[in-house]
């Protein structure tokens, strides 16, 4: 087997990296949300990713509770994760959730090991700030993101909740991982 996963770098997000991270967006969504996400709101959000970066990552106090995570090989950034106490956008989480709020790789990094590499070290690093439990939410018509997640070992707790985006509900599920600082690593490890 390939083991060149192995040789990701997963470190935090730095404001030169705002070209890379648009530039991963634009090519991630483009293949995975047509159908899933409405075609107008895609381009807006394609359109919009290059100045939030840019924003965000001049703008992100590097005390904020939210932390971007990016995957780097060969000094190339292919993949990115970000992490946050949980938010109240779709429905109030419990108390002290802390949610992996973006996960996304470059297509042709899927199935290399990065996907699982960026999983675990911000899943980690939630759990090692005390968030309990850890949220994560995908599109319920998502099935790379739902068969990586349910390989993770996380259980769906809200299986179908909508998100209506451009007037079209866009069905999301909510997972959920019960006391990570014992089990993020140890059950999700060989799926
Ligand atoms: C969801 C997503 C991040 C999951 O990533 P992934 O590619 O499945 O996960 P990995 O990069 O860890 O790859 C795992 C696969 O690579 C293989 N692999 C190859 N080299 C490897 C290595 N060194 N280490 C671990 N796995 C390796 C594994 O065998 C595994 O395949 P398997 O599950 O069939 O056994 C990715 O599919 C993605 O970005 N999708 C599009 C965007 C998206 O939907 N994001 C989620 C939004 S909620």
């Amino acid at each position: 087997m390939d083991r060149s996963g192995d040789r990701w770098v997963i470190r935090e997000a730095r404001p030169g990296d705002a070209a890379a991270l648009a530039g991963i967006d634009r090519r991630s969504w483009t293949a995975t949300y047509p159908g899933i996400v409405p075609e107008s709101v895609l381009q807006a959000w394609i359109e919009e990713s290059p100045a939030k970066w840019r924003a965000l990552l001049s703008e992100l106090p590097p005390e904020a509770p939210q932390r971007l995570w990016v995957g780097e090989r060969d000094g190339e950034v292919r993949g990115y994760a970000t992490t946050s106490p949980s938010k109240s956008w779709w429905l109030e989480p419990p108390a002290g959730a802390g949610e992996l709020t973006n996960l996304y790789l470059d297509p042709d990094a899927i199935g290399t090991g990065l996907g699982r590499a960026l999983y675990e070290h911000a899943m980690r690093d939630l759990a090692a700030r005390g968030f309990d439990p850890l949220l994560v939410w995908a599109f319920r018509d998502n099935p790379l993101a739902r068969r990586f997640y349910d390989r993770m070992g996380l259980a769906v707790d809200i299986p179908d909740h909508d998100w209506v985006l451009g007037e079209v509900p866009c069905p999301i599920v909510r997972y959920r991982l019960d006391r990570p600082a014992t089990s993020v690593l140890v059950r999700g490890r060989h799926g």
